[in-house]
């Protein structure tokens, strides 16, 4: 049995579809079932990883899971996995993991998701993607008021990747040989601008669509209207500092795969119906 979790979200949905279009059974976790879209052969069970208690239930027969980063208690986490004898976990992080530095917000989270895995005595595989293309998805809002998107980071590219692609690489590590205490930095096939991701979307969306950067004073509005001020501080420094660059493309989607790293051209065909 496979457990996968944020199974209602970009990636961990991936996961989902990935390992039961394989004919392997799949157990998503959810918090709220109301929030589940039913998947084939696929059975979705209620916890929530920041109560893990809530786990125990459906720790029986788990061969292997794929985690999120970031939940309060990733050592807690990996123990009850461990005593369940869970023999594989694939974690998700963070490419910012790469800077080391613990003073910024998210990056430590990563760092301390990273740390639990590699300490819990449990085979473990570590993904540390570059920005998702499904971010595009923030742009929503907009998009249903008009065709022009006034968004942050506007001079910010992304070698950004298909959560499909992370995906099918989780579910290589978590099924296949060879990627036990493997950390595979991973990224789409090319750096994009927000406004060249916007091009693509006006050209599959057939609308004019148009891309503005924010000022430096609206982007640090918007940010305090949205997330705490340390995840403020932390973006900031990753791209007004410049700590973080994005931008490179690493070939371990194509090496793992045997295919190449998906476009944002197929990411927006496969996603249109989200915008219209
Ligand atoms: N976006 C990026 O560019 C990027 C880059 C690198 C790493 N990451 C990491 O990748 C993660 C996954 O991204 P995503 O786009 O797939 O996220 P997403 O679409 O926002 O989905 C998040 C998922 O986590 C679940 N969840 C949240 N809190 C939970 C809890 N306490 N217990 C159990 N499940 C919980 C949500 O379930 P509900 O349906 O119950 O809300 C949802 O299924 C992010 O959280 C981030 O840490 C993101």
């Amino acid at each position: 049995m496979y457990l996968v979790s944020g199974a209602t979200g970009n990636v961990g949905g991936e996961v989902v579809r990935a390992l039961a279009d394989r004919g392997l059974p799949v157990r998503a976790l959810v918090r709220s079932a109301a929030r589940w879209k039913p998947v084939e052969h696929v059975e979705a069970v209620e916890a929530d990883l920041d109560e893990l208690d809530t786990l125990d239930p459906w720790l029986g027969g788990v061969e292997a899971a794929f985690l999120l980063p970031g939940f309060p208690d990733m050592p807690g986490l990996y123990a009850k996995l461990r005593e369940a004898g869970v023999k594989r976990v694939v974690q998700l992080s963070g490419s910012s993991t790469e800077t080391g530095d613990e003073t910024n917000a998210v990056t430590a989270m990563m760092m301390g998701t990273e740390a639990a895995a590699r300490e819990s005595g449990v085979p473990w595989t570590i993904l540390r993607p570059s920005g998702f293309m499904s971010n595009a998805l923030r742009w929503l809002p907009l998009l249903r008021e008009g065709d022009l998107v006034r968004a942050p980071w506007g001079d910010i590219a992304v070698a950004c990747i298909d959560p499909f692609d992370i995906a099918a690489v989780a579910v290589a590590a978590l099924t296949g040989e060879g990627h036990e205490g493997a950390v595979h930095r991973i990224s789409g096939p090319r750096a994009m601008l927000p406004a060249e991701q916007i091009a693509v979307l006006a050209r599959v969306l057939d609308r004019p669509l148009r891309f503005e950067g924010l000022t430096p004073e609206e982007t640090r509005a918007e940010l305090e209207a949205t997330m705490p001020p340390k995840y403020v501080a932390a973006f900031w420094n990753f791209y007004v500092e410049g700590a973080l660059d994005e931008s490179p493309v690493y070939p371990a989607v194509e090496e793992i795969l045997g295919r190449p790293a998906r476009t944002f051209e197929d990411w927006a065909e496969a996603h249109a119906d989200d915008f219209r």
